[in-house]
């Protein structure tokens, strides 16, 4: 396995090493426009592996050459929001940024799954797919696991139970519309409504929503990284290892959920075959309109999107 993530900032060097200590890949490069960055934060890593006990060898470069021939491409560049902004104020520049990526990435590498981290989150995947021409499941949008990965924890903050018995769905935009489904969520196998009151697990749903901003109000100066990291790399691991897991990302919907032409969160399998499946939940009335709602904000930015890019 070659993967190359592009982005050498808190998003692109945690994913990179994420990756190189569970030993994901046996190449790792780090691409980014910064002159030293991308090799001193590679070599800097390289020299933690006799520590972490694995043989990934991870380079840092400015030029895309050493990305040929990649499996995978982690696309992390981008601006990252300051305190008030939404993901969507990022649209104009990430735009820009993330064509410009993902053109000479898949000169290099045409064969490789695209894994987009950048935001908004659901546009950049769908100007992605749009730019590459790919098939669609082989270009995929890191967002549902890292915000069910919030939601998760909340839930286990407020039962004290361990996280790994909290299994939760959120679908839709990576934005304030995304839409949590109490309904599909358990604890064990129980369903969280007979777990919790309504509105404790209504606050939950609300944080999780605005769980990216309540991380940027700390920061100040950037947004989340561990999280976000440690999602993208689930995904990697689930299609190098050809997990088959069922984890919610933003892919092209053609058809599911009644809807067409719109990038957006819901569960998919992942595999060796990258998106190998998406499963399609029987929402109530309620949820479906709030689906809808999401996809209906999403489908607009890809709009404007496109307007900007002249597509
Ligand atoms: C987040 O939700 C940066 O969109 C990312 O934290």
């Amino acid at each position: 396995m070659k993967i190359t993530v592009i982005g050498a900032g808190n998003v692109g060097a945690t994913v990179a090493q994420l990756l190189a200590n569970q030993e994901l890949a046996s190449e790792i490069i780090i691409v980014d426009v910064l002159e030293g960055i991308p090799e001193g934060k590679a070599l800097d890593m390289y020299e933690s592996m006799p520590i972490m006990g694995s043989d990934s060898k991870i380079f840092g470069t400015n030029s895309y050459e050493m990305t040929a021939d990649s499996d995978i491409v982690i696309q992390t560049a981008g601006l990252a929001r300051k305190p008030g902004m939404t993901r969507d104020d990022l649209l104009v520049k990430n735009a820009e940024i993330v064509s410009s990526c993902i053109s000479n990435a898949f000169k290099y590498s045409p064969n490789a799954y695209y894994i987009i981290v950048s935001n908004p989150l659901d546009v950049m995947t769908f100007l992605a797919a749009k730019i590459t021409n790919l098939p669609r499941h082989k270009v995929i949008g890191m967002a549902g696991i890292l915000d069910t990965a919030r939601y998760r924890s909340f839930i286990s903050m407020e039962l004290n139970v361990a996280m790994q018995d909290i299994q939760g769905m959120i679908l839709g935009g990576h934005g304030d519309t995304m839409v949590p489904l109490p309904r599909f969520t358990t604890v064990a196998g129980i369903p969280l409504t007979d777990l919790l009151p309504k509105e404790k697990i209504d606050a939950i749903c609300t944080r999780a929503a605005n769980g990216g901003g309540e991380i940027v109000k700390y920061l100040k100066t950037g947004s989340a990284y561990y999280a976000p990291a440690a999602a993208a790399v689930q995904m990697v691991e689930s299609i190098v290892r050809d997990q088959k897991r069922i984890l919610p990302c933003s892919v092209m919907l053609e058809g599911e959920y009644g809807v067409s032409d719109v990038v957006v969160g819901v569960p998919v399998k992942l595999g060796k075959g990258g998106m190998e499946e998406i499963l399609e939940l029987k929402l109530n009335d309620e949820e479906m309109a709030s689906f809808n709602n999401s996809v209906g904000h999403v489908r607009e930015t890809i709009d404007e999107a496109k307007k900007l890019l002249n597509m």
